[in-house]
């Protein structure tokens, strides 16, 4: 399945960026390329793998094999879409980490030939930070300081963004992410991968207080999460379903564990914000794509604080925000040396 990301997005974070910048984008299993130029996207190209439904998650050497067949022809699609040639660009930005290395690479070395090729300066871009700056792209009003809810398949953070290469992780998951809740729950009720879009969409027409589903450190004044004892207790709740020790429509099964996640992410970002006192938040990661977290987060903050997030091809994995970054970090002069290795487990922050 392939998506397009509107080319009206950006200009936000402009700063004087001026160069032609290709992105590159291949940590899981969405094969995406788009070109940034003074901050705005000027194509845009998402494609994902769908063979990973036939397994109920994503297969390493699979990914790894899908981005190798498309990366080519979906970089001459990009190129074609935005009028450019490649002898046009400037820089190339590549996600370095964090993912799963079999794929971090197909799409570093992808990148590291077209940049000696065309002898151009190219970046290692950290996918975290490149989801919280999709912030930026989509919203041209946004400036620092804000917090960052960062929600996606393998990480559920919270940040403290002060500026460009300055931030503060505020909290954090001890167990699963916020996006593998959502994709292991689907698991358990039968759902295809990925999970978020298939329990929202089921959830949409149930009871979200049908089963009181728990909500680790709701009531605690630690940034902290953990979802795996919320996945147990879905699976505990289905067995006895199942034998008919229970009875429960699977509608109101999935609003109440899409509420039981959703309510704890809420309320830990307005936590975060009060305790950082910034006037903004925002959220990032495929999980903001969550209309119902979306509505909870608005909701709670009633305009005392600035609530944004990125329309929901710019929340779920894409290249955009990797070109984007990068032109903010190569216009400055920053680069990656090309020997730059993949970093699985690229953290945002020095430890
Ligand atoms: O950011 P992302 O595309 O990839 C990673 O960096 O991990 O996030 C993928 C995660 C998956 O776990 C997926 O189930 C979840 O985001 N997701 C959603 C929705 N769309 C994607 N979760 C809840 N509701 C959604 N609408
Ligand atoms: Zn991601």
């Amino acid at each position: 399945m392939e998506g397009f990301i509107p080319e009206k997005s950006g200009i936000s974070c402009y700063q004087g960026n001026r160069l032609i910048v290709l992105g590159i984008e291949s940590s899981c299993d969405e094969t995406a390329a788009a070109i940034c130029s003074q901050g705005r996207i000027l194509a845009s190209i998402v494609s994902s793998q769908e063979i990973h439904t036939l397994y109920g998650g994503v297969v390493p050497e699979l990914a790894a094999r899908e981005h190798e067949r498309y990366l080519n022809s979906i970089v001459d699609r990009v190129m074609e879409r935005s009028g450019l040639i490649l002898t046009d660009l400037e820089g190339l930005a590549v996600t370095q980490g964090p993912g799963l290395a079999g794929t971090l690479l197909t799409g570093v070395c992808f990148a590291k030939g077209l940049a000696l090729s065309l002898s151009l300066p190219i970046l290692g871009v950290n996918h975290l930070e490149a989801h919280i700056f999709a912030n930026f792209l989509a919203e041209p009003d946004l400036t620092y300081p804000f917090v960052c809810l960062l929600v996606s398949g393998g990480h559920t953070q919270l940040w403290y963004i002060k500026g460009l290469q300055d931030y503060q992780l505020l909290g954090t998951s001890r167990d699963d992410a916020a996006g593998e809740a959502f994709d292991k729950g689907a698991r358990i009720l039968g759902l295809k991968y990925p999970g978020g879009p298939e329990i929202e969409r089921l959830a949409a027409g149930g009871d979200n207080h049908a089963v009181d589903f728990p909500r680790a450190f709701i009531n605690s004044p630690e940034l902290e999460f953990s979802f795996s004892g919320l996945k147990t207790a879905l699976l505990y709740f289905m067995d006895d379903v199942k034998s008919g020790r229970k009875t429960a429509h699977i509608v109101d099964v999935a609003a109440s564990y899409q509420a039981a996640i959703i309510d704890v992410l809420t309320v830990k970002l307005a936590q975060a914000v009060s305790r950082t006192g910034v006037s903004t938040c925002v959220i990032a990661g495929g999980v903001a794509a969550n209309t119902y977290l979306r509505q909870s987060v608005t909701n709670i903050f009633e305009n005392e604080v600035k609530v944004l997030f990125p329309e929901q091809a710019l929340c779920t994995d894409n290249a955009a925000m990797v070109a984007y970054l990068g032109e903010i970090y190569l216009s400055k002069g920053i680069s990656t040396a090309l020997d730059f290795p993949v970093k699985p487990n690229f953290s945002l922050v020095k430890k």
